[in-house]
């Protein structure tokens, strides 16, 4: 299944964006520790809603962001949350935009399991492409699955069902809703995922590759850069493994 047609991302995106907000964005901002004093630049990649860029946009008089997403509809959604109408939200493959463009960043995130949406011909890609635009004294925070809660079909996992009122609508969300279902012969991954709004019913699926620290400590040795896990902030971003990847 593409991705690019996953409905969880298109015709569900109010859905999605409903059953996302359950975190505390201010929180998760501050404990990645984004400068406020001088001019920066943020890319936020697979932004969706964009919850992150809004939240930095709102707290920081200082900074740029650009997000970025290969769906319209999240687009939409991000500015009925508040990205600006004029603000740089690119409709657009993430390998494909950011090698079209010329700017530097000084932050790339790239939050809540979403690396995993590409496939591993596009990992070493994606890596090369981000380390083309970063600043020196950059760096990108990457979000990953724990893998110890993935290989009981994420028994442990406390959001694995989430409920919201949204324009009230009753919006309830079973991530993953049944067994994974994997390759046999790699960490390619299917979740089933339900969603329920209002009496209606939605059967979809997330498709998903599986990258750990391994993958991403391989890439960096390519490209000059180095890698460090901070445990620190792991209590913002439960349930995950956070990583920072920068050039120094
Ligand atoms: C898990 S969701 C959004 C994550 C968001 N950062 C958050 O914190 O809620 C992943 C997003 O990635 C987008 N996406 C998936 N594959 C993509 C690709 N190859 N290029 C750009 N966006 C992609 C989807 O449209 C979806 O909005």
């Amino acid at each position: 299944m593409s991705t690019e047609l996953n409905p969880l991302y298109n015709s569900l995106a109010f859905a999605y964006t409903a059953f996302a907000n359950d975190r505390d964005f201010s929180r998760e901002v501050e404990a990645l520790g984004i400068k406020k004093s001088s001019q920066i630049e943020v890319c936020e990649l697979f932004a969706g809603p964009a919850y992150h860029s809004i939240e930095l946009l709102r707290s920081r008089c200082d900074v740029k962001v650009t997000a970025i997403d290969n769906s319209s509809l999240m687009k939409i959604e991000a500015q009925k949350l508040g990205f600006p109408e004029k603000g740089e939200y690119i409709v657009g493959n993430v390998c494909d935009t950011l090698e079209s463009l010329q700017q530097a960043y000084d932050y790339f995130l790239i939050l809540r399991y979403s690396l995993g949406l590409i496939p591993p011909k596009d990992l070493s890609r994606l890596l090369r492409a981000i380390s083309n635009r970063l600043n020196f004294s950059g760096c990108v925070f990457i979000q990953l699955h724990r893998i110890d809660l993935i290989v009981n079909d994420f028994e442990r996992l406390s959001i694995r069902e989430r409920n919201v009122v949204s324009n009230s609508r009753n919006i309830t969300c079973l991530w993953p809703s049944g067994p994974l279902k994997w390759r046999e012969d790699c960490f390619e991954v299917q979740m089933p995922v339900t969603l329920f709004v209002d009496d209606e019913r939605y059967e979809t699926v997330s498709h998903e590759w599986i990258y750990t620290k391994t993958d991403l400590e391989r890439e960096c040795n390519l490209l000059g850069m180095s890698i460090e896990r901070i445990k620190s902030i792991e209590q913002f971003f439960k349930q995950s493994c956070m990583y920072r990847l920068s050039f120094c």
